[in-house]
């Protein structure tokens, strides 16, 4: 049994909170922090609905400094799930203090942050992961899988679409503050950045545009070069109104057929010559799923597989490179 605690109990804390709990034969949930003492009793908002813990948890141990709590509790497992601005200083200190960590996308707000993370994982020969939870999502899964096998021919250029409101609910409006969150541009873009680092790699270059309304870096639209000539560009929004809810999506076109993602998760396969088809796809809990995969490495003492560290500073660097490309009207090389 691994022996875990979790910082940050919003709705992302909330979220891993419940899936540690239906893994009650791996995992041992020995104490929780967060710096507000009720969170652990309130409802928590995210943009994809209300998250809240349904156990009565009064017993285990609760604390409102996580140093206080790493020093007492000393456990196995930490999941940071704290605002981004914070992710490196905690994920730092759960290690210094003996634990694997799991910690929230993205990575860290600056680069600095996310080497440093890296750096303390491989000296301390702890491990750490970054919640890019796409990679374990079945349906963008299918996209690596038509890219890679080439089946549906030489892979031509992809766009990746996904709008929200502006996180308002965040613990101290901290979603709102460019400095802490990235905004739009690196919280809610990085979904999509991370997906294509992921299936076509890096780009040689990104240019961008970013809107500033009412946050900064609000809305993010980029172009990924690549050098053979491929092309992808993706777009995100969080200036919606509260009815419009969240959308996501993609399309993928390929020499012989077109890949779709349907505002309802579905994948779709438009053939040049044929009937479209859907492709069946086995809806899993992929939150659930990354933390099922670090358990598994922990306890296997090997690598975690698919959210490999270095990978997500890529997707972080890349998000900043888009950033910056949007401040500056340049093209910035990666
Ligand atoms: N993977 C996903 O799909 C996904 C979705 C939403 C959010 N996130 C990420 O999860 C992270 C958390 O987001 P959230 O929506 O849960 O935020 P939130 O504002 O709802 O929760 C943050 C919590 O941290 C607590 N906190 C703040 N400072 C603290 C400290 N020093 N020590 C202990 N507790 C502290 C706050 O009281 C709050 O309860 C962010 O990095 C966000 O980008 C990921």
């Amino acid at each position: 049994m691994l022996n875990c605690a979790v910082i940050g109990l919003g709705g992302l804390g909330k979220l891993h909170l419940n899936n540690l709990l239906s893994l009650k034969d791996e995992v041992n949930l020995i104490a929780l922090c967060d710096v507000e003492p009720n969170k652990l009793t309130e409802v928590a908002a995210t943009n994809q609905g209300v998250q809240e813990t349904k156990v009565d948890l009064s017993h285990i141990p609760f604390y409102t400094d996580a140093e206080e709590m790493l020093n007492k509790e000393k456990p196995d497992l930490v999941i940071v799930a704290l605002p981004t601005y914070l992710h490196a200083k905690y994920a730092i200190m759960a290690m210094e203090a003996g634990a694997h960590v799991f910690s929230e996308k993205p990575m860290a707000r600056t680069s600095e942050e996310a080497i440093k993370m890296i750096e303390t994982s491989e000296r301390l020969g702890k491990k750490l992961m970054i919640g890019q939870c796409l990679r374990f999502n079945n349906a963008c899964k299918t996209l690596k899988q038509f890219y890679d096998s080439g089946e549906l021919g030489k892979f031509v250029r992809a766009d990746f679409h996904r709008y929200s409101l502006v996180p308002v609910w965040g613990w101290d409006h901290w979603y709102e503050d460019f400095e802490k969150s990235g905004c739009a541009a690196l919280d809610l873009h990085v979904h999509d950045v991370d997906l294509i680092n992921w299936v076509f790699g890096l780009p040689e270059y990104v240019s961008s545009a970013a809107g500033h309304r009412r946050t900064p870096f609000e809305s993010i639209s980029t172009r990924y070069h690549y050098k053979d000539g491929t092309m992808v560009t993706a777009s995100c929004d969080w200036s919606f109104g509260d009815s419009f809810g969240f959308r996501r999506g993609f399309f993928a076109i390929f020499e012989n057929a077109t890949l779709e993602m349907t505002e309802a998760g579905e994948i779709k396969v438009h053939p040049l010559d044929g009937e479209t088809y859907n492709v069946p796809i086995v809806v899993v809990n992929q939150y659930l799923e990354e933390m099922k995969e670090l358990i598994s490495a922990i306890k296997e003492d090997r690598p975690v597989k698919v959210l490999v560290p270095e990978s997500t500073k890529e997707t972080l660097d890349l998000a900043l490179a888009e950033i910056k490309s949007a401040q500056t009207g340049e093209p910035v090389y990666l």
